[in-house]
């Protein structure tokens, strides 16, 4: 009887003890995070899907941002509070010194460099500056994984662009389709590419080029053309009036889901061996086509008058200019078309595009109108 008691009484603190220990490895396998990542960029928009993607795969994420003189983490806020996992740090690319500490300290298994300044427009304007960011900012970054001897331990994702194929060299554009840049970001960026390319042959370091076609979101910059599109529709929407300018209506872009094309990213980093690849939707649509279906969004249609700089669209029901040209926003060299082949990241990512363009857009306008319900914008002029 005791015996039995005895044994009944053991085997409960044991099952206790058993159940305590699972539960507790299981937490701590939960909790300890499998690899450490570091991005710059992180406050972008691809910045802020990247976290939380790999956040979801248990990873460390280690993010650097830029001092400002007001925060500009609203992208990743959501992250903040995960301090035993995601942590900020103060840097810069054009600051070889913090981009050296960092890597030092942080030892991270990957580094995502999502850094730039990303505008192809405000790059005629700030070449130098780009260049330093885009070209000069990644090369920093190799060069400090070699210098502090981890070339064989950090793998390295570029954020490179099909703005490389600027003036299209075949159509749709592939991994061995001609570069061609046609502004300043672009040119920057090459650079960027063939640095990448080159510390991949001469130093063997598993560093890849992801060379990704026109992304968008809610998260989208606002003077990118979708998100200041979308925002002009929600205004629309509300107030009723208002024009929403433009510059060239009629280059093509190949668009696809920001977050759906982070995941390429990762992807490219999992692999055995170091490449590059294009991640594209492969379907091409117009800035003007981009404009008649966000507004269709909304209940309205477009009729479209008046050629070139002289254009306009108005709202068929009322009458109403709602689209006109700015000049402003045409490029001194544009991109007229892109289109990606992304047959490759399928075949060996076994990467494919989850939404589709008119989700895509669905998605856009409906949280831009939310939002405007809540703030001004400072994109629409009056109604002349
Ligand atoms: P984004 O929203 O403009 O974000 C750019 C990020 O770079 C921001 O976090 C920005 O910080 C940071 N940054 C700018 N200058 C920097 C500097 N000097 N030092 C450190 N960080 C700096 O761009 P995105 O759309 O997320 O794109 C991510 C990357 O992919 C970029 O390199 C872009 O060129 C490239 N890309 C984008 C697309 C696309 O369609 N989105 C397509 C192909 C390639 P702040 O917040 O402080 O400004
Ligand atoms: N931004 C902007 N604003 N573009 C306009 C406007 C306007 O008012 N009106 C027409 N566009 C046209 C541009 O001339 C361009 O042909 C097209 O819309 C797309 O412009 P953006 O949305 O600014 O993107 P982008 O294609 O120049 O560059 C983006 O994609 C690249 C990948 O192809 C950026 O995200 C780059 O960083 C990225 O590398």
């Amino acid at each position: 009887m005791n015996m039995s008691f005895n044994c009944f009484f053991w085997n409960i603190i044991l099952s206790v003890l058993v159940t305590f220990q699972l539960s507790a490895s299981s937490a701590d396998l939960r909790e300890a995070p499998k690899k450490k990542a570091l991005i710059f960029g992180i406050t972008g928009q691809d910045g802020a899907y990247l976290s939380g993607l790999l956040l979801e795969k248990n990873y460390e994420v280690h993010g650097v941002i830029r001092p400002a003189s007001l925060p500009n983490t609203d992208r990743i806020k959501q992250y903040i509070p995960l301090n035993d996992r995601f942590f900020l740090h103060y840097g810069d690319l054009t600051d070889s010194i913090s981009i050296t500490n960092l890597i030092q300290t942080i030892k991270p298994e990957e580094i995502y460099n999502l850094g730039a300044q990303s505008h192809v427009r405000i790059s005629f304007d700030l070449p130098e500056y780009t260049a330093q960011v885009d070209a000069i900012g990644p090369l920093r970054i190799l060069e400090a994984i070699r210098q502090l001897g981890l070339a064989d331990k950090i793998r390295f994702y570029q954020a490179s662009t099909s703005e490389l194929y600027g003036l299209v060299q075949e159509i749709p554009q592939s991994e061995v389709t001609p570069f061609y840049p046609r502004s300043p970001y672009g040119v920057a960026k090459l650079l960027a590419f063939w640095m990448t390319v080159n510390y991949r042959e001469a130093y063997g370091m598993y560093a890849c080029n992801g060379i990704l076609f026109n992304h968008e979101s809610p998260l989208r910059g606002e003077n990118f053309v979708t998100r200041k599109i979308t925002l002009g529709v929600a205004n629309y929407k509300k107030e009723k009036t208002g024009i929403l300018y433009l510059g060239n209506l009629d280059s093509k872009r190949d668009w696809g889901f920001a977050k759906d094309y982070v995941e390429a990213m990762w992807l490219m980093l999992q692999q055995e061996k170091a490449d590059d690849y294009v991640v594209a939707t492969g379907e091409m649509h117009s800035v003007r086509e981009f404009v008649e279906l966000a507004f269709k969004e909304i209940n309205v249609e477009i009729e479209w008058h008046g050629e070139a700089s002289d254009e306009y669209g108005i709202d068929i029901a009322t009458g109403q200019t709602i689209v006109a040209i700015d000049p402003r926003y045409y490029r001194p060299s544009e991109v007229e078309l892109l289109i990606g082949n992304p047959s490759k990241a399928e075949r060996v990512l076994n990467w494919k595009p989850k939404t589709s363009f008119q989700q895509l857009l669905k998605v856009m306008v409906e949280a831009d109108c939310k939002l405007v319900a809540e703030r001004d914008l400072f994109i629409l002029k009056p109604l002349k």
